[in-house]
């Protein structure tokens, strides 16, 4: 077995014992196989979780065809592993081309997939664009990042969606997790793995506070860092300031931070004025799903010499002297240069996208073009799985409770 077969095997599998809630849906797919005639298209990042949740789609009955949703993002022992030892149909590697990465996403669609399993929104988008003749063949499908939402939600306003959407983000079982606490944890994974920098004592700023920011700010501040907030939402930047944090504009914030971390889904969030007027030496990264929150490409066209220093940093030196590094080209930092999310934050997240598209294969003769929030039953099933995995039990209320809660007139 050659040695990069073997490692992704290994990391496959090592993924697949920590993945409790995905586990206990496979045992009742395999039975029911509710995906059974299907043929499933995803543009996910394309790694070890990824690869134990195309195979659960796959023991369900599907037909599997998989490109990766970012160029940085694959681990090529995994696509290794998942082509030779699980027989998957993937297309991806890590440090493809922009051509490669579209051309990859093509040929997952070359396969007329019925359901889209999307993190970005590339999948859908092409669809609409340069593959229409394909969705009379599309059932519908589901999205998991707050991007890949936004961008679906525009289409739906603009009356462009030809299919059913599942808003996968939206469940409280995945962005309370996933992207808090999971973002939390691997964006800083993945700034430590490229930098080796002590983050005790620095100063962080952390640009957008929602549920992805909220984590990497509350993980910056459990590992010392005196943290800054940067908000354009009035409400949440409240928030950051209840929670301790100082908030500030970007342009202000960055005169004065070591570090940045970038989450907010919007571009040019840190545009070249801000670098220009930022600390010397200050580190930028960016935990986004595109990699145009950090405005790069002036970067790159208005700094008189780049060098790349460690194996994911390219410092950046600018007419006036300072130098900004930056960390894997502005990529999604705790995929491109970490491991992404921890393994049980990506069970629940993926058990959510799994019980999705099979509540899809199911009633999508009653669903119209438009996205649609996940069924709350499916956001409990997973609750309750992933507890009883845990071996964690709670509370039911009582029948007197229960009138309680269901009465305006019962007083104290
Ligand atoms: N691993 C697989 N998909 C991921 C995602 N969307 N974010 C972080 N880690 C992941």
């Amino acid at each position: 077995m050659n040695e990069d077969r073997n490692k992704g095997y290994l990391r496959l599998e090592w993924a697949r014992s920590h993945m409790p809630v995905s586990a206990s849906i496979r045992e009742r797919f395999l039975k029911e196989k509710p995906f059974s005639g299907l043929r499933v298209g995803m543009a996910l990042h394309v790694e070890a979780k990824t690869g134990i949740f195309a195979l659960l789609l796959r023991e369900g009955g599907a037909e599997i065809h998989m490109a990766s949703c970012n160029p940085l993002s694959t681990d090529d022992s995994v696509v290794t592993s998942l082509r030779e030892d699980y027989k998957v149909d993937v297309h991806a590697k890590k440090g493809e081309s922009e051509d490669e990465y579209y051309e990859y996403l093509h040929k997952v669609l070359d396969s007329k997939p019925n359901i889209i399993v999307d993190d970005g929104g590339d999948l859908v988008k092409i669809l609409h664009t340069d593959r229409m003749d394909l969705i009379e063949n599309i059932i519908g499908g589901n999205e998991e990042t707050t991007t890949g939402v936004n961008r679906l939600k525009v289409m739906e306003r603009a009356g462009a969606l030809r299919f059913p959407m599942f808003d996968v983000n939206d469940a409280d079982m995945k962005h309370l997790f996933d992207n808090r606490y999971g973002t939390g944890q691997s964006a800083l994974d993945g700034i430590m793995n490229a930098t080796n920098i002590l983050i005790a004592g620095k100063r962080v700023t952390v640009v957008g506070y929602g549920y992805c920011g909220k984590g990497i700010a509350l993980r910056m501040k459990g590992m010392g860092a005196r943290v800054t907030v940067t908000e354009i939402d009035p409400v949440k930047a409240n928030e950051a300031t209840m929670e301790g944090f100082d908030v500030m504009p970007v342009k202000k914030a960055l005169a004065e931070s070591d570090m940045v971390v970038t989450a907010t889904g919007m571009k040019s969030v840190v545009d070249m004025d801000s670098m220009i007027g930022a600390k010397d030496g200050i580190i930028l990264s960016n935990a986004g799903h595109f990699n145009n929150e950090i405005d790069t490409e002036k970067l790159e066209k208005e700094s008189v010499e780049s060098t790349q220093v460690r194996e994911s940093v390219k410092a950046y030196r600018l007419r006036n002297g300072k130098r900004i590094y930056l960390i894997s080209d502005g990529r999604l930092v705790n995929l491109a240069s970490g491991q992404g999310h921890p393994v049980e934050i990506m069970d629940m997240s993926f058990a959510i996208q799994a019980l999705t598209a099979e509540y899809l294969a199911r009633n999508h003769k009653d669903l119209k073009p438009a996205v649609y929030a996940v069924p709350e039953t499916v956001d409990r099933e997973v609750a309750v799985i992933r507890l009883k995995s845990q071996g964690i039990e709670i509370d039911t209320p009582t029948e007197e409770q229960i009138r309680y809660a269901n009465s305006w007139t019962e007083g104290t």
